[in-house]
Parts: structure tokens; C-alpha cells; sequence
């Protein structure tokens, strides 16, 4: 009996721990919140969904977050089918399995390098390559394959990247790549495996189940594990990049040659706030600050997205008069109130309850707005100047986004002994800033900064000038 107990304890243990980890993932203790522009939200809101399951089923956000507060990170990401039909089902197995929770997360990590590595830093001679070391530790060959016209496909070991700059945020960037790539130690551990059970006279049985009949432990019958029939393919086949290679999928909407008519999607989204009732004050503004809803259109006509956190009018009601007939009032709360990035309900709830807390930038730099997962729903901001999202999705045209919030948010306040430290350099900062504005309006100026950040600039003709 003490034999047995003892025999028990490890997958015991394990259970028991796997239990408890999930818990600790979901509730990181980290301080800063990650921003909502991340590459790291990017991969989970993007069409990479295999791969983003899987981060999460390794327990490896809270790492990644840590990570990409560190270092920019460039991410290979397989296609869908890569992971979910072309991988060796004994492989994926053996990934998922708890106990290989490592080996899932080193495969995992294999993907992700600690740089940002565009296309441009691709080699492009077939001659020469460079190694990067991945966040696995092991090491990935950057090259470029000649191809009979000439010309060189570029890969990462030994597969094709098929679709260069899928995603890129500031932090990052996501290249769509063949198949999956699997590091060495995996796949020796994958191995080891392997030859372990096939020289074990005893043939490996699923957990041990009652019989809720005889309420003893039963043996699973063979016939349902349904192994033979489901068509394998080797690792090696998997990490091969095979001949039938799909054409990458053309990048999606936004870019410089689509053009919108930005002003009219602008009105319909005010027209659409006072027709939903209960926003009138907000769209009174919007209506007031003509050259603001101006320039929104401009920027919409241009391909950028916004995502507008309307306060309703009983949140309006509770400022005081002072605080909104203060000279340029009006425009610096809607400016905070309004995010260069196209949210949604969905996409900000499925943030927070990942992250625990996501700051999002505003129009009104440098502030940002920090959102977390309260009551079921996302809660934006600190203390009283917090909004619950109360009206979700009140416009989404998948440019402008408005959500209905109930609360007027504010900047927090600086502490006063920093205020007076700055104090000269800011009075400098503030002479700069006017001469910028004198030549084009503050939306447009904040916005072309933010692409200039992310390496857009020239894509966008408003800016140029
Ligand atoms: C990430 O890259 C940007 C430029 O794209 C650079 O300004 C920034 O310092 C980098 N961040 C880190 C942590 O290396
Ligand atoms: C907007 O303009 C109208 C008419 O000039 C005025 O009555 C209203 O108070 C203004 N609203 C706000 C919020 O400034």
C-alpha cells in the first residue's frame, strides 16, 4: 500500500500544480501595464490563432510581457494549418501533454526573437546569412534561397517566411512564416520519448478511469484512442517547407492607396451618438469643434482608425461648469477620450481579462488611459475619474469605434515636486510644441507623430509638409 502511495504522488502533484498555475497566470503582478499596442495584444487579437492558443496554453504571457518590456521582439508565426493539420499528431500530442509544459513553452519561444528584424534586414545575397538566438536560447539562421528566376526566397531555418510585416507594432513585428520551426533540445526530448516507449514492453494506456458500474478502476479500451487511421507526418516533414507553397495573402486595408471618405464616416458616427440617446453633450462638442471633427475626417480619410470613449451625458452633467468653460477645455478632454487604434468591445475586453491591465495611448500625449477587467466588463481609469464601458459598440465601421463609457476621464495629476523640477524645461518643450502646431492642427500633429513612431510616416500624405 505505502508502494503504491508513493507511486501515486508525482502525477498527483502534477495535477495539483497544473491546477494552480493557470490561476497565478491570469492575475500577473506586474506593475506596468502593457500597452495596448503591443505586439504582444497584436498576436492575440490576429489571425495567428493556433499560435496564440498556444502561448496562452504554455502559461507563457506573463514571460512574453516581461520579455517585450525588455527588448523589441520580431515573431514567426506559423499559419493556422501549419499547427492544426500539417504537425505530427504524436508531436502535438506530446506538446500539449502537462507534464511537456516546457518543451511546449521552448517550442514556443523558438519563434520569438528579443530583436525587431524586418524585411530589410534580410540578407540578400544567397551566400550569406545571420544567426539570431531566439528567446528559446537556441539559434535561428536568417538566409535567403535562390530560386530559378534569379532571385532569392527568404527564410528562417529551414522555413519560408510567406508573409513579411503581417502585424507591426512599436514593440514588434510578426512575420507569417510556412511551417513551425522546432529547436533541436525539442525534438531530442520528443525523441527520448519516442524510443522510450517503443522499447517499453508495456504499451502506453491512457489515466486509469472508474467504472461508475462496479466502481473500480477500469482499463480505456484500445479502440478509443483512434491513432492509426489519422494521417502522420514526421516532424521533419512538418519543418520542411513543402511544395505547395499558398501565395501570401495581399496586407489588408489602410494602406496609402485606399481612400475613404473620412468626413462623412466622421458626421455618420456624431449622427449615430445623438440618434443612440443619452450622448448629447459629447456630440454637441464633437459638433461645436468643427476643425476637430474636420481633421478626424482627414485622418479617416487617410486610412488611420480611432476608437472614441463617449461619456455619457449623465457623466457630462456631473462636471462643473468651470472645468469645461476653462479656455481649450472641451478639446483637451476629447482629445483624452480618444485612442489612434481601432478597439472594440470584444478586443479590449479580451485585453484586460488577459493582461490583467492595458494602457492605452490618447490623442492628448503623453497621457495615457489604464484599463482593467472590473465586474465583468473593462473599467478605464483610477479612483473618480473611472468610466465602466456601458454602451459597447455603439459606432464601429471598422475605422472610427465609439464606445459609450460612464465617466469623464482625466490625466492623472502629476505630483507637485516633479511639476516644479520640469518646470524650465517644459516652458521650453511648450515653445517648440506652439510653432509645430502654428502649421497644422493638434489632431493631425499628435497623429503624425505616433506614425512616425511606428515608421509610417511617409505612408500618410496629410503629414508630409
Ligand atoms: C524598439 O525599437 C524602437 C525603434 O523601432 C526603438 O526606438 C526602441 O528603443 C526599441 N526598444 C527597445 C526596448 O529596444
Ligand atoms: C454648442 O453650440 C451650441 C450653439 O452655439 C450651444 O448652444 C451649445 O451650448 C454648445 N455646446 C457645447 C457643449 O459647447
Amino acid at each position: 500500500m505505502a508502494a503504491t502511495s508513493t507511486h501515486l504522488l508525482p502525477p498527483l502533484l502534477l495535477i495539483l500544480l497544473s491546477a494552480i498555475a493557470p490561476l497565478g497566470a491570469t492575475l500577473p503582478e506586474n506593475p506596468v501595464p502593457i500597452n495596448s499596442n503591443s505586439i504582444l495584444v497584436a498576436l492575440l487579437d490576429s489571425h495567428y490563432t493556433e499560435l496564440s492558443e498556444l502561448v496562452e496554453k504554455a502559461l507563457l504571457l506573463h514571460t512574453l510581457e516581461e520579455a517585450v518590456t525588455k527588448h523589441n521582439l520580431t515573431i514567426f508565426a506559423p499559419k493556422n494549418d501549419a499547427l492544426e493539420r500539417h504537425l505530427d499528431p504524436e508531436f502535438k500530442r506530446f506538446l500539449l501533454e502537462p507534464g511537456n509544459i516546457k518543451s511546449l513553452q521552448t517550442f514556443i519561444l523558438h519563434h520569438i526573437l528579443p530583436i525587431k528584424l524586418s524585411h530589410g534586414d534580410w540578407p540578400t545575397n544567397p551566400t550569406r546569412s545571420t544567426r539570431h538566438a531566439a528567446l528559446s536560447d537556441d539559434h535561428l539562421e536568417v538566409s535567403c534561397i535562390a530560386i530559378s528566376d534569379g532571385s532569392c526566397s527568404k527564410y528562417v531555418g529551414d522555413v519560408k517566411v510567406v508573409r513579411f510585416n503581417s502585424v507591426v507594432r512599436p514593440d514588434g513585428i510578426i512575420h507569417g512564416i510556412e511551417k513551425v520551426m522546432i529547436p533541436k533540445s525539442v525534438e531530442r526530448e520528443f525523441n527520448n520519448r519516442r524510443n522510450l516507449r517503443s522499447i517499453s514492453a508495456v504499451k502506453p494506456e491512457g489515466a486509469p478511469e472508474i467504472d461508475p458500474r462496479t466502481r473500480k478502476l477500469s482499463k480505456r479500451k484500445a479502440n478509443e484512442i483512434p491513432v492509426e487511421g489519422a494521417r502522420k507526418l514526421s516532424v521533419y516533414e512538418a519543418m520542411a517547407p513543402g511544395p505547395s507553397l499558398a501565395p501570401a495573402p495581399a496586407p489588408g486595408p489602410g494602406g496609402p492607396h485606399h481612400h475613404f471618405d473620412g468626413e462623412k464616416q466622421v458626421n455618420d458616427f456624431i449622427q449615430t451618438l445623438l440618434l443612440y440617446g443619452g450622448y448629447n453633450e459629447m456630440a454637441d462638442i464633437l459638433v461645436n469643434l468643427t476643425s476637430l471633427a474636420t481633421e478626424m475626417g482627414k485622418l479617416i480619410s487617410e486610412g488611420y482608425v480611432l476608437t472614441v470613449l463617449a461619456p455619457n451625458d449623465e457623466a457630462m452633467a456631473k462636471l462643473t461648469t468651470e472645468k469645461l468653460s476653462e479656455p481649450g477645455a472641451p478639446e483637451q478632454i476629447v482629445y483624452y477620450h480618444i485612442v489612434p487604434e481601432y478597439q472594440t468591445e470584444e478586443s479590449m475586453y479580451n485585453a484586460v481579462r488577459r493582461f490583467g491591465s492595458v494602457s492605452y495611448d490618447t490623442l492628448s500625449l503623453p497621457h495615457k488611459i489604464v484599463a482593467k477587467e472590473a465586474d465583468g466588463s473593462v473599467r478605464f481609469g483610477e479612483g473618480e475619474d473611472s468610466g465602466y464601458l456601458f454602451d459597447p459598440d455603439i459606432y464601429t465601421d471598422g475605422r472610427i469605434s465609439v464606445q459609450g463609457i460612464d465617466g469623464v476621464l482625466f490625466p492623472p495629476a502629476p505630483p507637485e515636486e516633479k511639476k516644479n523640477e520640469v518646470k524650465g524645461r517644459k516652458i521650453a518643450d511648450q515653445n517648440a510644441k506652439t510653432v509645430a502646431r502654428a502649421r497644422r492642427g493638434k489632431l493631425l500633429e499628435v497623429a503624425c507623430g505616433m506614425l512616425e513612431f511606428l515608421g509610417q510616416h511617409s505612408k500618410f500624405t496629410t503629414c508630409k509638409g
